[in-house]
């Protein structure tokens, strides 16, 4: 491992401050120290990165407080004001944002393991993500600047905000995830309470100022602390009106579970997924293997995206195998800002035990590691291991291992296949490699409706983010893509009256006094 690099943590971040009420309030209780898995010596020792708040009911419940007041039922300011000038304050955001990419970098390096680039993307793609909220929800106010009029009836119709969102992201992604969360439903005006996952939370402290000097008070607020502690009572309460989570179903099902009114409380979740990848006798072996190569192994397999099983035909199965092997033990492990570092280490701590387990368990119901270095385990890391043949008995078939460790299974009977797979309880991406397409036709038009996203001939992901990103059963609730998100977090509402001319002199009047936000027919260009 090299440490020789500017990457090196030369001071510590005690994060000593939460933000509430636009206010970084100080925080004088307890705390948590925030280690990175990599070590800074030769000798393998956690590092201390630094702590941060470990926040307490009452305090959590006081921030829901200044939430609800900003969102006010629908009268605050951030609910009532001028797209324009939402839109506005987001600008103000992303470009005191963008100075801050080199501390989030270094940060989502050090407290996830991602390598440089990876993390470098993640920023960047998170500015993206914000200008394009930012240019879709101009479009979304020019197609609503206008009236329609339908049996005598004239309607201004737009899209208002939900009320108080309670947002949780993942650590695979804690700044884009989560902010591919937060970004629409704040734009769309609602108020938030944002809680960082557990591991990638030093990351946020960057971006705190630009939170507090971009929005009113209240508009977005971020806590610190465990989830049961914090986001169970503010879910008790009845008062959040949108869970925007992504996680596993666990957790959101805990968190749904605590509010009191189930009715009022709008779900967009982004859950568990164990998205397989079909291997057909006459696909192209050389793009197959690289695409499985990333779809497994990108960021370690920690994606909800990342190919979670491969079935391979059996009459390929004996090529694939070995040369996919093969290329698995080229791949080189090293921390994340050593060049050409493919697999880093894993961020938490226990993982490479999991693993391991899973390992084990599969070669006690009789699958063998392919590969030479596969299960190989240090301190913070353990080498994938090409499993094969897994079968349905085993741990690996089963859970969602969001590791690095790759199921094959073969197959010859690709009906089975599909009724193996329709049972299975998720149904997010699958990845189909073949040429033939009166082979793969039947078989797209079936996978459609198993899946949400059927790539073929290519890697699972989510990207680009345009694109809508789903799943059916236990894989997710409401769709998220740069477009869906907007309307994800926000609902019809409309002005109405019938078409006499006394209510078209008030809504003329309306319109050239200009008093009114919502009804106008300006748009921002
Ligand atoms: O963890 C799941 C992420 O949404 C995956 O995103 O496919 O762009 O890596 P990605």
């Amino acid at each position: 491992m090299d440490y020789s690099t500017d990457f090196q943590i030369k001071e510590l971040l005690h994060q000593q401050t939460y933000l509430s009420n636009g206010e970084l309030k100080s925080w004088k209780g307890k705390k948590d120290e925030v280690y990175s898995t990599i070590s800074s010596s030769e000798e393998y020792k956690p590092t201390l990165l630094g702590s941060v708040p470990h926040m307490d009911e009452a305090t959590a419940v006081e921030v829901l407080d200044f939430a609800c007041d900003a969102y006010g039922k629908g009268q605050g300011i951030w609910p009532t004001m001028k797209v324009a000038d939402r839109i506005e304050c987001m600008e103000k955001f992303v470009s005191l944002m963008k100075p801050k990419r080199a501390e989030v970098v270094k940060l989502l390096m050090w407290e996830i393991g991602k390598s440089l680039p990876d993390s470098e993307k993640e920023f960047d793609r998170t500015i993206e993500y914000i200008n394009d909220t930012i240019e879709d929800y101009k479009q979304l106010d020019r197609n609503s600047a206008k009236f329609s009029k339908r049996d005598g009836v004239n309607a201004h119709i737009r899209r208002g905000p939900l009320g108080v969102v309670l947002c949780l992201g993942p650590y695979n992604y804690p700044l884009n995830e989560t902010f591919a969360l937060l970004i629409p439903a704040l734009i769309m005006g609602n108020t938030v309470i944002f809680k960082p996952a557990k591991h990638g939370v030093l990351l946020i402290s960057p971006l705190l100022e630009a939170f507090r000097d971009s929005f009113p008070k209240g508009a977005v607020n971020v806590i610190y602390g465990r989830g049961r502690e914090v986001a169970a009572p503010i879910m008790k309460s009845g008062r959040i009106d949108v869970l925007a989570l992504i996680g596993n179903s666990k957790s959101a099902i805990a968190l749904q579970d605590q509010h009191p009114h189930k009715n009022r409380l709008r779900l967009v979740l982004g859950l568990e997924a164990k998205n397989p990848a079909i291997i057909l006798p006459d696909a192209d072996l050389d793009l197959t293997i690289d695409e499985c190569i990333s779809g497994t192994l990108s960021f370690n397999g920690q994606r909800c995206t990342a190919l979670k099983i491969i079935y391979i035909h059996e009459d390929i199965q004996e090529e694939f195998n070995k040369r996919f092997a093969a290329r698995v033990d080229t791949l080189k492990l090293g921390n994340p800002w050593e060049e050409g570092a493919k697999l880093t280490p894993l961020p938490e701590p226990d993982k490479p035990q999991y693993i391991q387990d899973l390992i084990k368990d599969a070669q006690e119901k009789g699958a063998s590691i392919l590969n030479k270095k596969g299960g190989e385990i240090t301190d913070n890391f353990i080498f994938p291991a090409v499993l094969f043949p897994v079968t349905h008995e085993m741990r690996v078939y089963k859970e969602e291992q969001f590791g690095p460790v790759i199921p094959l299974k073969p197959f010859n009977d690709i009906q089975e296949l599909l009724n193996e797979i329709s049972n299975s309880n998720y149904g997010q991406q699958i990845s189909l490699f073949g040429s033939d397409i009166n082979e793969l036709a039947p078989l797209i038009d079936t996978l459609v409706n198993l899946v949400c996203r059927v790539n073929l001939n290519s890697s699972c992901q989510r990207g680009p983010d345009v694109f809508p990103f789903t799943g059916r059963k236990d894989s997710a609730v409401g769709t998220l893509s740069v477009h869906d998100a907007l309307r994800s977090f926000s609902i019809r509402t409309f002005v109405a009256s019938k078409d006499n001319a006394y209510n078209n002199e008030i809504l003329k009047k309306l319109l050239e006094s200009k008093t009114s936000n919502f009804v106008s027919t300006e748009y921002i260009l």
